[in-house]
C-alpha cells in the first residue's frame, strides 16, 4: 500500500558547515514524498513524480506547511515531565531539591506508564519522533518506557540510570545490582522492533569507579548498546568531578578511563570542555547534546558550538526536559540562536534544521535509518505550518527566501507549528489542517 504526500519539502543530505551549501540540502517547492511499508520509497518534484502514478491513487496534499523528517532529540528525561519548571536553582541543587525526589515515584511501574504515555505523547506534538531518554534508577520506569514507545511504533532509545553513591538511599543502585538490571534490560529490550537500549551513568559525581568500570563492561558485551551520560554542565560540578577523581586528568577522562566513549556515545551538554575533550570525542566518534533551553535556565552557561565544529565533534539538539523548558526543539532552536549571539557567532537556519534532523540522526549512529527523507529511510516525518499563529502568517508572507522562512520558524516557532507527525508513514494525533483525497495527475 502506497501513501503518498504531496507539498514544500526540505531534508538535508550533509552539514551545511562541510560542504557548499547548495550541497547540504534539497527543497521541493511542490514535491512529492511516497511511502511504502512505512519507509520512503520515492522523494521528488510532485509533477515528475505523479506522472508515474496510477490515476486513481490517493494523495495527501499539505498546503501552507513544510514537511521534513521528524525532529531528533538526542538528550531528555521522562522522568522530570512533571517537574519542568523548578524554580530558583543551578544543576547540584536542583537535583537534590527537585530532581531526586520526583524521580523516586518512578519505583511504581503504573505512575511510571502513565507518565510515558504523557511524555511521549509531548514528543509528538512538539514534531520529535526520536530521542535518547533517561529513565530513573528503577528498572520498572525503563520498562515502561519501551512498553509505551512499542505501542506507538517510535524509534527509541532508553536506559535505568545507574547512580550508586551522592545520592539520596531511596535512588542508589550498587555496581552489582545496576550492572545486572542493566543486562536484564538489554536482554529484554534492545534491538526490540524500533527500541535500543543506552547504559546509563547518570554522571561522574553518583557513580564509583567500580560502577563505571561496570558500565564499560555492558558496553564491551552489547558492542552496539548506546552510552548516555551528562559531561562538564556546570563549573561546580567540574570541581567536584576533579575532587572525586584526582587520578584523572579531567572530566572525560574519567569516563575515558572506565571504556565509555565511542560511536554510540553521547554526552549531554559539553559546555566547559578543553581542546583536548574536543579532540577525544572526534576521535572516538562520541557525540554532545546541545542544550540550549537547560543550558540558560540552569545557568550552565553558552555552548561552544564552533569549538565542536573546529574538532569536528557530532552534534545533536537536545531538549533536556525537565532543565530544559520546553519539550519543542523549534524553541530550543530560539535559543541556541541566541546562545551563539552571546558567543559572538552565527548560527544559521541550515544549520540549526541539520541538527535538529540529520545531525541528531548523525549524532545517534542511526543515519543510515532516519535523519531524512532519502528512499529506504523509514518514514517518520512532520509537517510544520507557516500560518500557525496571525504573527507568523503575516512575518512569513514578507519572506522572499528559504533561509528566512526557516529562521522566522526557528525563531518563532513551536508545537502550534506542527500541523501533524507522522510515524512509519502514519499519521499520530489529531491536529490537521490538509486536503485529503486529491488525485493525483
Ligand atoms: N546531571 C546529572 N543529572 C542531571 C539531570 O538530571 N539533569 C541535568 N541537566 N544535568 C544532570
Ligand atoms: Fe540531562
Amino acid at each position: 500500500m502506497l501513501k503518498i504526500y504531496r507539498g514544500e519539502i526540505l531534508h538535508f543530505l550533509a552539514d551545511p558547515a562541510k560542504v557548499d551549501l547548495e550541497q547540504s540540502y534539497q527543497h521541493f517547492e511542490d514535491g512529492l514524498l511516497v511511502i511504502e511499508d512505512g519507509k520512503v520509497k520515492q522523494l521528488g518534484e510532485a509533477s515528475s513524480l505523479l506522472a508515474a502514478l496510477p490515476d486513481d491513487v490517493e494523495v495527501t496534499h499539505y498546503q501552507n506547511g513544510l514537511i521534513m523528517p521528524g525532529f531528533i532529540d538526542t538528550h531528555i528525561h521522562y522522568p522530570q515531565t512533571e517537574m519542568i519548571a523548578s524554580y530558583g536553582e543551578q544543576l547540584l541543587e536542583w537535583l537534590e531539591n527537585y530532581t531526586f525526589p520526583a524521580e523516586r515515584r518512578f519505583e511504581d511501574e503504573a505512575y511510571a506508564k502513565d507518565v510515558a504515555e504523557f511524555f511521549l505523547d509531548q514528543l509528538l506534538d512538539a514534531g520529535t519522533t526520536t530521542a535518547l531518554v533517561f529513565g530513573t534508577v528503577h528498572k520498572a520506569s525503563v520498562d515502561a518506557f519501551f512498553t509505551v514507545a512499542q505501542q506507538k511504533k517510535l524509534r527509541m532509545i532508553c536506559g535505568k540510570v545507574l547512580m550508586d553513591r551522592n545520592c539520596p538511599d531511596f535512588l542508589t543502585d550498587t555496581a552489582e545490582t545496576g550492572f545486572n538490571d542493566s543486562k536484564a534490560l538489554i536482554e529484554k529490550w534492545h534491538n526490540t522492533d524500533r527500541l535500543q537500549y543506552a547504559v546509563t551513568p547518570r554522571f561522574a559525581p553518583t557513580s564509583s569507579r567500580e560502577q563505571l568500570d561496570k558500565a564499560g563492561e555492558l558496553l564491551s558485551l552489547y558492542p552496539d548498546v548506546y552510552m548516555h551520560t551528562h559531561l562538564c554542565e556546570n563549573k561546580k560540578e567540574i570541581e567536584w568531578v576533579q575532587a572525586l577523581f584526582p587520578e584523572n586528568k579531567g572530566y572525560l577522562d574519567v569516563y575515558d578511563q572506565s571504556k565509555l566513549l565511542g560511536r554510540r556515545s553521547v554526552f549531554a551538554h559539553g559546555v566547559h570542555l578543553h581542546d583536548e575533550e574536543c579532540q577525544r570525542l572526534n576521535e572516538t566518534g562520541s557525540a554532545i547534546a546541545f542544550c540550549p533551553t537547560s543550558n540558560l535556565f540552569l545557568g550552565s552557561g553558552l555552548f561552544n558550538l564552533k569549538q565542536a565544529e573546529a574538532f569536528d565533534v557530532n552534534v545533536g539538539m537536545g531538549t533536556d526536559v525537565g532543565a530544559g523548558t520546553s519539550f519543542s526543539i523549534l524553541r530550543s532552536l530560539n535559543e541556541a540562536y541566541k546562545i551563539q549571539q552571546l558567543r559572538g557567532e552565527k548560527l544559521t537556519p541550515f544549520k540549526s534544521f541539520y541538527l535538529s534532523t540529520l545531525g541528531g540522526a548523525v549524532a545517534l549512529d542511526l543515519e543510515d535509518k532516519i535523519g531524512n527523507l532519502e528512499p529506504g529511510k523509514e518514514a517518520d516525518f512532520i509537517v510544520l505550518d507557516y500560518h500557525a499563529t496571525p504573527l507568523m502568517e503575516r512575518r512569513i508572507r514578507q519572506c522572499k527566501t528559504l533561509h528566512e522562512k526557516l529562521f522566522v520558524l526557528s525563531m518563532l516557532g513551536d508545537e502550534r507549528n506542527v500541523c501533524a507527525t507522522h510515524v512509519l508513514g502514519e499519521k499520530v494525533g489529531e491536529r490537521v489542517d490538509e486536503k485529503v483525497g486529491e488525485k493525483a495527475g
